[in-house]
């Protein structure tokens, strides 16, 4: 087992605002880990203080067996790490397809690309030059996974993927993710609908007040949702 993503003694801000305590966070090679808690809690800040867009006073950031001294999201993607962010902010002014080429430009080499990215969304062939923003919110956000494959990531971080979609979007989605997965990408699963993170994940990471404060095995089981969303709720 291999580490992908190792977050040690975390101190995070944004100016004067200290959002993580001392947070830890690890994810190992083709893991499905979810972090899980309520709004506001810091889920984002931990994947901007791995772009380098929240600042971490103290702590260390490994992307594998590189340790990340000064955080920028070109360089979490040339490590494997590639972030579909909230809120899925694709390019206004670009197409369908340059957006994907985006997601190349910034990252690895590996077996995504644009002719693979197409059969796992014929939707965004179909739309290829249209504007990213033209489409839906479901297709955007599919819009969002592909670009980031396209950077070949070991790892990807989905901060609120489903967030706003209709539930046969969440459904095709989940099984995105789990083909995602079951190729040997690891995934975080930023999430606060807990019946996709029993679909989708293995082990949960709960957060409250900026720091990780439980952590399981997650089943897909009636008894893992009502456990898990008892960590949200707390
Ligand atoms: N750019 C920012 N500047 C200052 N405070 C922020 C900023 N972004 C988020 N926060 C604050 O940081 C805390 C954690 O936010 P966030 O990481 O977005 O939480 P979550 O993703 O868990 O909902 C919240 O109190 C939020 O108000
Ligand atoms: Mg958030």
């Amino acid at each position: 087992m291999t580490v992908l993503l190792k977050l040690e003694q975390i101190n995070a801000f944004y100016g004067s605002a200290h959002i993580l305590h001392d947070l830890d966070l690890t994810v190992n090679t083709g893991e499905r880990v979810a972090l899980v808690g309520r709004n506001g809690v810091g889920k984002t800040t931990v994947v901007n203080t791995i772009l380098g867009l929240a600042t971490m006073r103290s702590g260390q950031i490994h992307l594998g067996s590189y340790a990340l001294k000064n955080p920028r999201p070109y360089v979490a993607a040339q490590h494997g790490v590639v972030v579909v962010p909230q809120g899925r902010r694709i390019v206004a002014n670009l197409s369908v397809e340059e957006n994907l080429l985006l997601g190349a430009a910034v990252g690895r080499k590996g077996p995504w690309n644009l002719p693979e990215i197409y059969k796992l969304f014929p939707i965004l062939q179909e739309r290829a030059h249209t504007s990213g923003t033209a489409l839906s919110g479901g297709q955007q956000q599919m819009l969002a996974v592909g670009r980031a494959l396209m950077a070949n990531p070991s790892l990807i971080l989905l901060d609120e993927p489903t967030e706003g979609l209709a539930p046969v979007i969440v459904d095709q989605l989940a099984d995105i993710f789990n083909l995602v997965a079951a190729q040997g990408t690891a995934l975080l699963l930023i999430e606060q609908n807990m019946s996709l993170v029993v679909r989708v994940a293995e082990r949960y990471c709960a957060m409250a007040k900026g720091a990780v404060v439980a952590q399981g095995r997650v089943e897909n089981t009636r008894e893992s949702l009502v456990d898990l969303e008892n960590h949200v709720m707390v």
